[in-house]
């Protein structure tokens, strides 16, 4: 009897040592989070003054959860996500996951550089996705958590020269601040031993309401983009850069994700050719839901964001509160280069070559 409790005790404290949050550096808490391809896996928890915390997975370099308290006391997440690295194992469509070394569409998996063609994985039809069959959202990240002034967490990854076609050996940092301005700034920094592509971004799904059940089609949105990239029906550009006035691509002013998506064949999945502006670190789109108030700001150095209005999210998904993952329970601004430059000279380059140093910087600042 004495025995058995004594035994009951220690699965206890060792189950309980397993998810043991510790606390790092002020702000920052960290715990292990189970283990995939024989190694382990740690979330990490950054919070502020005001009350916000994200917690980011150092499997993919996952944003698991984002949450900010609500005015009746509670907390709202405002992303997709999930409490356990199963969820993630699973393979969901990217929620949360940091993205590389490409994000969004290669066609045909191919590109040529200084006259050499390249076959990369195809994941997605006939083109390449996310960076393909492993990306950068299913590898497992080193850690360093720091506080440079403000709670960050340091994540770095070194992709082999072969992976899944690429060439040259790419080392990638990306790292998460959190400030007490309700800011989460990323900086993605990589450098390369042989000319490759990078376009390294955060694929977070959000929800401002904080109840998935509620779609994201009434949320107003704001993308300061004049021009869009039309699309063929695989998603791939066609090279065009059109005019968004008079189309429902117009999110120059304000408008409900739902206004006129009726209009567009399958609901938005666009690169969005962002304004040129003056400011180094720009404000490019805004989100609102009016009914909690919540606003997400979005600023970036990228040329261009991918609006995704979560078209292809079907019910088969439960998010961390067992609500299934409908068509537009969520929408994703994911701030990059245009979707398959590789093989469209008249986009911005996303060649990056030994010597350089690919640095761009996304902040989402959320007001509550
Ligand atoms: C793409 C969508 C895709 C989604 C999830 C987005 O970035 O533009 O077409 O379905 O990611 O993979």
């Amino acid at each position: 009897m004495k025995q058995t409790a004594l035994f009951l005790t220690s699965l206890i404290v060792i189950a309980m040592g397993c998810n043991t949050e510790t606390k790092v550096k002020p702000g920052i808490t960290k715990k292990d989070w189970g283990e995939t391809d024989g190694k382990k896996v740690q979330l990490f928890s950054l919070t502020n003054k005001n009350g916000v915390e994200v917690k980011i997975a150092t499997y993919g370099g996952t944003i698991t959860s984002w949450s900010v308290p609500t005015k009746d006391g509670n907390r709202a997440d405002i992303v997709l996500g999930f409490d356990t690295l199963g969820g993630y194992l699973a393979k969901p469509p990217y929620f949360g996951a940091t993205i590389g070394r490409y994000g969004n569409r290669i066609a045909d998996g191919k590109f040529t550089i200084d006259n050499t063609t390249y076959t990369l994985a195809t994941n997605n039809g006939k083109n390449h996705l996310h960076g393909g069959i492993k990306g950068f959202d299913k590898v497992i990240w080193d850690a360093a958590p720091v506080v440079d002034s403000v709670p960050t967490l340091i994540l770095s990854y070194i992709s082999k020269d072969g992976e899944e076609g690429y060439p040259g050996n790419l080392k990638s940092i990306v790292q998460f601040s959190l400030t007490d301005d309700n800011e989460l700034v990323i900086t993605y920094d990589a450098q390369t031993d042989k000319a490759t592509p990078v376009n390294l971004t955060n694929h977070s799904y959000f929800n401002l309401t904080g109840d998935i059940s509620n779609s994201i089609l009434g949320h107003k949105l704001l993308i300061n983009g004049s021009n869009y990239t039309p699309v063929d029906s695989t998603l791939i550009p066609t090279g065009e850069i059109k005019d968004v006035k008079g189309t429902p691509f117009d999110f120059t002013t304000m408008h409900t994700v739902g206004e006129r998506i009726a209009d567009v064949k399958g609901g938005y999945d666009h690169n969005f050719v962002l304004n040129k502006a003056t400011d180094p670190l720009p404000l490019m789109a805004v989100l609102t839901d009016t009914v909690s108030g919540r606003t997400l700001e979005v600023y970036t150095t990228e040329p261009g964001i991918q609006f995704y209005s979560g078209n292809f999210l079907d019910g088969k998904i439960k998010n961390r509160d067992g609500k299934p993952i409908n068509q537009h329970s969520a929408l994703c601004l994911e701030t990059q280069h245009f979707p398959d430059s590789p093989n469209k000279p008249g986009f911005p380059s996303t060649i990056l070559k030994p010597g350089e140093k690919y640095h761009t910087i996304t902040k989402y600042k959320i007001k509550f």
